[in-house]
């Protein structure tokens, strides 16, 4: 059998975007998966999807049925991790909608008992983000998004992380457990 790997999912979050980009490459046996957003998005913070090609599989969210998910059935992956989430995926996962590949790909990692590792944009009510271009602002989430973030750490075979640091010792860790 082959060897498991890890499936990444990046949806259209700016935040913190590039450092997230920056770890996933120094990874390796990993499968990317992006949402329609997510790959505007990169590309709008400079990332050049046929050169991440060429490091790794990217799949597309260009289908209804989210086909890739039936890699989880197969054993593929043992890890999935999903940073940045944007508020719009993380409140439609605490709802249970797979109406979408990322959304999906929690779904099905969580009926298949895969652990998730989930990095949400609403972390705070103040935070500052970078615009493509590199400019700072600050935003303010709602109540609404960080009740989703609240509401995600309460489930199943799911891990969320607040900081991009927190996220790469997560994932490290994970990593590290199964060698
Ligand atoms: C440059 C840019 C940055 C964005 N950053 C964020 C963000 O940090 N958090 C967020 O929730 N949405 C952000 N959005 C909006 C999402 O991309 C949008 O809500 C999209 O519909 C999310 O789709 P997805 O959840 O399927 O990826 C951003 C949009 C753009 C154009």
């Amino acid at each position: 059998m082959k060897q498991a790997k890890l499936a990444w999912a990046i949806t259209g979050s700016g935040h913190y975007i590039e450092e997230c980009m920056e770890y996933l490459l120094t990874l390796e046996n990993v499968d990317l998966y992006l949402s329609q957003a997510g790959e505007e998005v990169l590309k709008m913070y400079g990332f050049n999807i046929k050169e991440i090609r060429e490091q790794m599989p990217v799949y597309r969210d260009k289908a209804a049925s989210a086909p890739p998910v039936g890699l989880f059935y197969k054993g593929h992956y043992h890890t999935f991790v999903m940073a940045p989430t944007t508020s719009n995926t993380i409140a439609k996962c605490v709802l249970g909608i797979a109406d979408s590949l990322a959304t999906n790909l929690y779904s099905q990692a969580g009926k298949c008992r895969v652990p998730s590792i989930i990095y949400p944009c609403d972390v705070a009510p103040e935070m500052e983000t970078t615009a493509p271009g590199k400019k700072k602002f600050m935003v303010y989430p709602r109540k609404i998004d960080l009740e989703g973030t609240a509401k995600i750490k309460t489930f199943e075979y799911t891990e969320v992380v607040e900081s991009v640091e927190a996220l790469i010792e997560q994932v490290d860790q994970r990593l590290a457990s199964l060698t």
